[in-house]
């Protein structure tokens, strides 16, 4: 299983989170609108304490009545403006936050079928997953709601602060007390839970990983009773994130404890002295009612504010963990270093298509290496020269391990060669589009993989243009068994294709391969998984194809073998022989041990 890429370096929140503006700037006009009608409505909040004041001070004081009525009404309705105007600001948010979150993962998912091979092989793909579902799901969260509030919470904060220090001053200074050790608090809250909430973030996209695997291996986790070790893997994953998730709450409630705490004791005092200079009449009750109203309303501002840094936080870490999949470099459509060398490599003539002598498919000089693979290893492959002249098909054979299908891979560009180069009829892979290049070539590999559609749509994303094309294919997979299925080639196949047998898949990995009518074929041991008369029934049917297709086979078996013009041989990264079968197996003792499995020099004809 690849491992978890490193953790990022330590960066500022803010600086994250300003990566999200080319996402949030569609739906900016909207945002600061709700932005403001937050400010607003709180603002609306914190006139009531004024209204208040003049009730004590005017109509109570003087008891009349219809001026209580009057400032009941008013009260009355600055409440229900509040209220209106936050319920306003929700709607305005909840659609375009939507879109955001959508086009952030639309981009995702096109950057992730963009990334190479090579990237796929280092990302676990719970990883991935975490980031497209819950990380994008908190940032949707942080937009809607942490963003606006800190804003707005800070604003009204200031707001209420300099109405109590209008009011009175001395009084407004004691409130004012614990602003020092608060702010000190947020600071070093930000910096740990940080790191806490990178941790959390992490551990979630392990802990799918697990559950990914153990839900598509249930067939081997149960074949091979491992329920219990999968179950302690799960256990150990998810008791690591709990105690991330304990150490977050224990921080949050330490800063709570201090931001709710602090104002409190200030607002006590503040009351103890404001009623002492009530009573000796140098303040108004109204005044003091005042006061206190305002400093309560502001309670909620305060307390807020630690659990909105600890979602801006998160929402941090979620920005960075997204863009770390998209700073990812996606597959160039060419790469200007083999551009190059095709234009020293090759004469002009050479990259006209089916130019004489330099058509079909061709090795020139290849080495390979997995991008992971330190330097000091052998390459894989290791300078291959190898010519397929067009029309012509070649058999690949090698012990296991030899790199056979790395070398297919490189056909199709899902590896990139770490150097020398691969022609088509004279053009180098490299100086033609992906799509073009996909467009000439087919590939069936090893797994026949499958995707949860019908058998129709399976076989047609290999090119071909309908029921023709399809009838075709499947006829010469042999695999006709699709029309006897119960929906025919609409039914739908399970999951990567596991309500059908290994060698039904295979058959129509096959189909696939060949419906589109591709110039070259590479097929990576196409026929492993069939009986031995499901296997002569698709060769013969194989080499009406191969007949005029340029075809790269893998083979293991010598009835494989056969289909093919000529067979060269993998080992040891090179292409240490190339011949008919015939002429490899009376030559070449390592060949006639692999197709015989006789030991060296006993070898005879296979067939
Ligand atoms: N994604 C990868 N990253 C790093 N090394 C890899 C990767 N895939 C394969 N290898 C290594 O490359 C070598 C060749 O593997 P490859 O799959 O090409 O062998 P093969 O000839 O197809 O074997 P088989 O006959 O068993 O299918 C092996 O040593 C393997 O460990
Ligand atoms: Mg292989």
């Amino acid at each position: 299983m690849p491992t978890t890429p490193s953790p990022p370096e330590p960066r500022s929140a803010v600086r994250a989170l300003l990566r999200l503006w080319p996402y949030v700037r569609p739906v900016r006009a909207r945002l600061f609108t709700a932005a403001f009608i937050a400010i607003l409505a709180s603002c609306i909040g914190l006139v009531i304490p004024l209204v208040l004041k003049w009730m004590v001070d005017g109509p109570i004081a003087d008891r009349d009545p219809a001026g209580v009525w009057l400032g009941a009404l008013s009260l009355l309705l600055l409440g229900l403006a509040e209220a209106l105007l936050f319920g306003f600001r929700r709607w305005l948010v909840a659609r375009p936050l939507s879109h955001v979150e959508a086009s952030m993962r639309a981009d995702l998912y096109r950057h992730l079928q963009r990334l190479p091979v090579a990237f796929h092989d280092r990302w676990p793909s719970g990883q991935l997953l975490s980031r497209a579902t819950t990380d994008l799901m908190l940032l949707r969260m942080f937009l809607a709601f942490p963003l606006t509030f800190l804003l707005v919470n800070s604003v009204t904060i200031l707001v209420g602060v300099i109405i109590m220090l209008v009011q009175d001053w001395t009084l407004g200074l004691v409130i004012l007390v614990p602003a020092v050790p608060v702010l000190i608090t947020c600071v070093v809250f930000e910096k740990r839970y940080s790191g806490a909430a990178r941790r959390a973030q992490d551990q979630v996209g392990d802990l799918t990983t697990v559950v990914e695997e153990g839900v598509l291996g249930i067939r081997i986790i149960k074949g091979f009773g491992r329920h219990r070790s999968q179950a302690l893997a799960f256990r150990e994953l998810s008791g690591k994130l709990r105690g991330t998730e304990l150490h977050k709450a224990r921080l949050l409630a330490t800063i709570l404890g201090v931001i709710v705490t602090l104002p409190e004791l200030a607002i006590g005092a503040a009351l103890v002295l404001g009623t002492m200079r009530v009573a000796d009449g140098s303040l108004s009750t109204g005044t003091l009612v005042a006061f206190l109203s305002t400093a309560l309303a502001l309670r909620w501002p305060v307390d807020s504010i630690g659990f909105l840094l600890a979602m801006s936080q998160e929402a941090a870490t979620a920005t960075d963990r997204y863009f770390e999949v998209m700073d990812a470099e996606p597959e160039s459509g060419r790469t200007a270093g083999s551009r190059a060398a095709g234009a020293t490599a090759v004469p002009p003539l050479a990259a006209t298509p089916g130019a004489g002598h330099v058509g079909g498919l061709r090795f020139e000089n290849v080495t390979f290496r997995y991008p992971d693979a330190p330097d000091t290893t052998a390459p894989v492959l290791n300078r291959i020269d190898l010519h397929i002249r067009p029309g012509e098909s070649l058999a690949l054979v090698g012990a296991t391990g030899s790199g056979k299908t790395t070398l297919t891979a490189l056909v199709p560009r899902l590896h990139e060669v770490t150097s020398g180069r691969i022609t088509l009829d004279g053009a180098d892979i490299t100086a033609m589009s992906r799509e073009e290049l996909r467009s000439k070539v087919a590939v069936a590999f090893e797994e026949p993989t499958l995707f949860s559609a019908s058998v129709g749509e399976n076989v047609l994303m290999g090119g071909g243009a309908g029921d023709e094309d399809l009838a075709r294919a499947l006829a010469v997979a042999q695999a006709d068994f699709a029309h006897a299925l119960p929906r025919g080639t609409h039914t739908q196949v399970g999951e990567q294709g596991l309500s059908l047998s290994g060698g039904q898949r295979q058959r129509l990995a096959l189909a696939r391969a060949v419906v589109g009518s591709p110039d070259f074929l590479v097929l990576d041991d196409p026929l492993s998984a069939l009986d031995v008369h499901t296997e002569a029934a698709v060769e013969a049917a194989l080499r009406r194809v191969l007949a005029d297709t340029t075809a790269l086979i893998v083979a293991h078996r010598p009835s494989t073998v056969l289909l093919a013009d000529r067979v060269a041989l993998l080992s040891g990264g090179r292409i240490t022989a190339v011949g008919t079968h015939h002429e490899l197996l009376r030559t070449n003792p390592e060949y006639a041990h692999l197709m015989s499995g006789a030991p060296a020099g006993e070898q005879e004809d296979q067939r």
